[in-house]
C-alpha cells in the first residue's frame, strides 16, 4: 500500500537535512540515493528512530508514495537532474509532481517542465536557500511551476519553511516555469555582492588599518545589532572570532585567499546582460572572485607593481564609522540591482514575480536574510512598479545621510590601495542613477562619427546624423 507523503532523491547535505525537517513536521518521507551506501548510512544514523524509509530502486520509491506522487530531487544541478528524471519517468503516472530543489538554471527548468508535460507529469523548479542549518530547521523556499502542482506541496513547504518575526512561512508561489529558480539565481547574485562588500570593508580595516581579527569580530558583531543586521554579518563576526587550532592564530589569517564559485553568480550576470539591466555591484563581486582565483599571477605581480606610499594612518574610529555607512549603502545598491533584474525578467519572461512577496520570503531562512528586507518588502508592497529601490523610503533618506561617509570610506580605500570593486561599483551606480544627464551624449556622437549610427536630440524628435567630416 502506498503510504508515504513525499520522496526525496539525493542524500547530500541539503537532502538529508530536508528529509529530517519534513519528518519532524509529521510527513512520511521515502528516500533514495544513487550510491546505496549513503542511504544505508543515513538510515542507520541520522534517520534512525524516524518514520523515514530507505528505498534502493526508483520503482520501490515510486511504489511507496500516495498519489499524486510528490518527489523532491536534491541532486547536483545539470546532468544529474536529467539522469534522475530519466530513471524515474517509467515509474510515474500523469498528475505526479516532480520537484527540483537544487540550484538548476531556470532555462533547464523550463525545458524539463515542457518535456515532462508531454506525459502529463508536473514539474516544479524550487530554489531552496539556507544551507545545511536552514534545510534542517527552516529554509527560505522559492517555488515556480504550475500553480495546481504547487498546491500539492504547499502544506509541506509551509510547514518546513523558516518563519519570519511575524510568523509567516518564508515560502510563496512565485510564477510559472523557471520563476522559482530565477528568483533563487538572483538571490545568489545578491549573496555574492553582499559577501564581497563585507570582504572589502574587512580588507580596508584589517589590511588597510591593521585592525586585528578579534577587534573586527567585535565591530561586525556591533554592526549586526543595527541597520546592517543580517545573517552574513552575524557569520562574519563568528568567522573572525574563530581561532585556528593548528597555529593559534585567527583562522582567517591562514585561509587561502582564493574564492570559488559554482555558477549562480555568473548566471545572474549573464542574464542581466541579456536583459539589459545594469547590476554592477553584483558583476563586480563575480569578477572579484575571479581576480582572487588568480593567486599565482597576483603573487608574481605583487613583487613588481607599485601602489601608494604609506602615509599617516587615518583615524580608525572615523574610518570605521564611514565603513559602516559604505557597507549599508553598497548593500542597498546590491538589493536594488537584484530587484531591478527580477522586475524586468518578470515582465519580459512572463514570470509575474511579486517583488514584495520575494522580499518577504527572504526575511528568514536564506543566506541573504537581513533586517533591511522588511523595508524592501514595504517599499514594493506600497508601489509594486517602483522604478528603483534607491528612491524608496527609508533608503532614499538613508543614502542621503550616509553619502559623505560612504564616499569617505571609498576614498580611504583608494588612498591606501585597497581594492573595492563592488563598493566602488555601488557608488558609481548610485551616482549614475541620480544623474539626470550622463556623458552618453558624447558616446552617441562618437558612434555616429565612426559608424553613422545616428543619435536622438534633447530638443526635437527623430534620428539625426551629422556629416562629421564636413566643415562644421
Ligand atoms: N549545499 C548547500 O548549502 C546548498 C544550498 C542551496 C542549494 N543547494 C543545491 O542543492 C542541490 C544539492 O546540493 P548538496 O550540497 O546537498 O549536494 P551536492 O553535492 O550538490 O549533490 C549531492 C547529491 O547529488 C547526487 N548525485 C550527483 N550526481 C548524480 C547523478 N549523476 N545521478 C544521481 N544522483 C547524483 C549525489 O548522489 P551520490 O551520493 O550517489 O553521489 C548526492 O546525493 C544542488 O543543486 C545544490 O547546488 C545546495
Amino acid at each position: 500500500m502506498p503510504s508515504h507523503d513525499i520522496a526525496l532523491i539525493g542524500l547530500g547535505v541539503m537532502g538529508q537535512n530536508l528529509v529530517l525537517n519534513m519528518d519532524r513536521h509529521g510527513f512520511a518521507v521515502a528516500v533514495y540515493n544513487r550510491t546505496r551506501s549513503v542511504t544505508e548510512q543515513f538510515m542507520a544514523e541520522r534517520a534512525a528512530g524516524t518514520a523515514v524509509i530507505g528505498c534502493f530502486e526508483p520503482a520501490e520509491l515510486a511504489a511507496a508514495l500516495k498519489p499524486p506522487r510528490r518527489i523532491l530531487l536534491m541532486v547536483k544541478a545539470g546532468g544529474p537532474v536529467d539522469a534522475v528524471i530519466q530513471q524515474l519517468r517509467p515509474h510515474l503516472q500523469p498528475g505526479d509532481v516532480l520537484i527540483d530543489g537544487g540550484n538548476s538554471h531556470f532555462a533547464d527548468t523550463a525545458r524539463r517542465s515542457k518535456d515532462l508535460e508531454a506525459d502529463g507529469l508536473r514539474y516544479l523548479g524550487v530554489g531552496i536557500s539556507g544551507g545545511e542549518e536552514g534545510a534542517l530547521y527552516g529554509p527560505s523556499i522559492m517555488p515556480g511551476g504550475p500553480p495546481a502542482a504547487y498546491e500539492t506541496v504547499r502544506p509541506i513547504f509551509e510547514a518546513i519553511a523558516a518563519r519570519a518575526d511575524d510568523g509567516a512561512p518564508c515560502v510563496a508561489y512565485l510564477g510559472p516555469l523557471g520563476a522559482g529558480h530565477y528568483v533563487k539565481m538572483v538571490h545568489n547574485g545578491i549573496e555574492y555582492a553582499v559577501m564581497q562588500l563585507i570582504a572589502e570593508i574587512y580588507d580596508l580595516l584589517r589590511r588597510g588599518l591593521g585592525t586585528s581579527a578579534e577587534a573586527l569580530a567585535r565591530t561586525f558583531a556591533e554592526w549586526n545589532r543595527g541597520e546592517l543586521a543580517s545573517y552574513l554579518m552575524e557569520i562574519t563576526a563568528a568567522v573572525l572570532r574563530r581561532q585556528d587550532p593548528l597555529t593559534g592564530q585567527p583562522i582567517t589569517e591562514v585561509i587561502l585567499d582564493s574564492a570559488e564559485q559554482k555558477g549562480t553568480g555568473r548566471w545572474t550576470v549573464q542574464e542581466a546582460l541579456e536583459m539589459g539591466v545594469p547590476i554592477p555591484t553584483i558583476s563586480a563581486a563575480v569578477e572579484a572572485r575571479g581576480l582572487s582565483a588568480l593567486k599565482a599571477q597576483r603573487l608574481a605581480a605583487s613583487r613588481l607593481l607599485h601602489g601608494p606610499q604609506p602615509g599617516e594612518p587615518p583615524a580608525r574610529e572615523a574610518v570605521e564609522a564611514a565603513a559602516r555607512q559604505a557597507l549599508y549603502a553598497g548593500t542597498v545598491c546590491a538589493y536594488a540591482q537584484g530587484m531591478a533584474l527580477l522586475q524586468r525578467a518578470s515582465g519580459e519572461r512572463d514570470f509575474g514575480i511579486d517583488l514584495a512577496e520575494t522580499a518577504r520570503i527572504w526575511r528568514a531562512g536564506c543566506i541573504i536574510r537581513a533586517a533591511m528586507l522588511e523595508d524592501i518588502r514595504r517599499a514594493y508592497a506600497a508601489e509594486s512598479s517602483l522604478s528603483s529601490l534607491l528612491t524608496a523610503s527609508p533608503f532614499r533618506e538613508a543614502l542621503g545621510e550616509m553619502n559623505a561617509g560612504w564616499r569617505q570610506a571609498l576614498e580611504t580605500s583608494l588612498r591606501l590601495g585597497i581594492p573595492t570593486p563592488s563598493g566602488s561599483a555601488s557608488l558609481a551606480y548610485y551616482d549614475a542613477m541620480r544623474s539626470a544627464r550622463l556623458p552618453a551624449n558624447l558616446t552617441q556622437a562618437q558612434r555616429d562619427y565612426f559608424g553613422a549610427h545616428t543619435y536622438q536630440r534633447l530638443d526635437r524628435e527623430g534620428a539625426f546624423h551629422t556629416d562629421w567630416l564636413a566643415e562644421g
